[in-house]
């Protein structure tokens, strides 16, 4: 009989490499329970013809999830900001599935977290503004917050503390875009301080890595990443990926927030959490971790390597 794990964003970024690692590995002793809000979609559809199973769950829809939770061994569970921008709602949506994962008396749930980066910059500290009336980091600090749901249901969670995409610089308009010097630039308010980065397929993968462990994290948080740069260092690895220059825009934090698209205040005040706490931030995201328990884990250059094609330079 083989363990299975119920899979919320299956169709998406770290739902989608969680089912891709489970089916990769059919001797591993886990099957994939995809949920995804439409089970006819081409994506769904995809991953029914690669050996999972789709079900139909919606993670605004408590009852949904428990019957997709229901029979299951584990539950990877995450959160979609960017659908929505609302915190409180990401808050209740975790709620929901940690009363769903409760009701279906999973014996592994792993949830996918950031930092409540009002533990270090509590809201009357002005270096960053306050933003939608008691955030630092909207999207950080309601995953840090919805921790709780899952230890005060006495769950058997892990809190996996995931990093930045590389995939951001394909997805999220953060690619090489010219400056008014007609140079390819990257832009990023972190000074001379590392990002911890990674592979967004990575991160599925090393949630399975962390199944795959029984036990062994239950209750603990695992911080991962691929690598930690520096802005000059990733300019530096698009350049030679790219073959021309590509140079690092280092703007203060709120020069960023002032951009004006949507989220930019948000992300201004992420990098500088990032940036300020630099060496908290990285230290909790060793990519010797993330190596262990995804042993294909992807460096930048390897990343860069296989998805050059596809980044836009703006
Ligand atoms: N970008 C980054 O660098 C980064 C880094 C760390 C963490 N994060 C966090 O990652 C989270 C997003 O994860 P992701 O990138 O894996 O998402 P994603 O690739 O955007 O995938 C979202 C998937 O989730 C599903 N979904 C959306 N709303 C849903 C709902 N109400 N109920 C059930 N499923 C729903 C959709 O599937 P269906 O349409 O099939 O239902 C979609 O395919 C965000 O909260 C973000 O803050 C991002």
């Amino acid at each position: 009989m083989k363990k299975t794990i119920a899979v919320v964003g299956a169709t998406g970024a770290q739902g989608g490499g969680l089912v891709r690692a489970i089916l990769n590995d059919p001797q591993g002793g886990f099957s994939a329970r995809a949920l995804t809000r439409d089970v006819n979609s081409e994506k769904a559809i995809e991953l029914a013809k690669l050996g999972a199973e789709v079900v139909a769950a919606d993670v605004d829809d408590l009852e949904s999830l428990k019957k997709a939770f229901q029979g299951a061994h584990g539950a990877f569970c995450v959160t979609f900001f960017w659908a929505h921008f609302s915190p409180e709602r990401e808050l209740a949506e975790a709620a929901n599935m940690a009363r769903a994962a409760k009701n279906a008396a999973v014996q592994h749930v792993i949830w996918s977290t950031l930092e409540d980066t009002r533990q270090w910059v509590p809201l009357s500290d002005n270096r960053m503004p306050t933003l939608m009336g008691k955030y630092k980091v909207p999207h950080l600090d309601a995953k840090g917050e919805a921790n709780q749901f899952f230890t005060d249901l006495s769950l058997p969670v892990t809190f996996l503390l995931t990093s930045f995409y590389w995939d951001n610089f394909i997805y999220f308009g953060m690619g090489p875009a010219k400056g008014p010097d007609g140079k390819l630039a990257i832009t990023l308010p972190m000074g001379d301080k590392k990002l911890p980065g990674i592979a967004a397929e990575d991160i599925g993968r090393c949630a399975y890595g962390i199944f795959k462990r029984g036990r062994e994290f239950i209750g603990k948080t695992v911080g991962i990443a691929g690598e930690h740069l520096t802005g000059a260092q990733m300019a530096a690895a698009f350049s030679r990926a790219l073959g021309q220059e590509v140079s690092y825009n280092d703007v203060a934090p709120e020069v960023y927030r002032s951009f004006g698209f949507p989220g930019a205040e948000d992300l201004g005040n992420m990098f500088q959490f990032k940036r300020d706490f630099n060496e908290y931030f990285c230290g909790a995201r060793p990519p010797q971790v993330a190596r262990d328990l995804n042993p294909a884990l992807q460096t930048f250059d390897v990343w860069l390597a296989q998805h050059r094609a596809h980044i836009p330079l703006g």
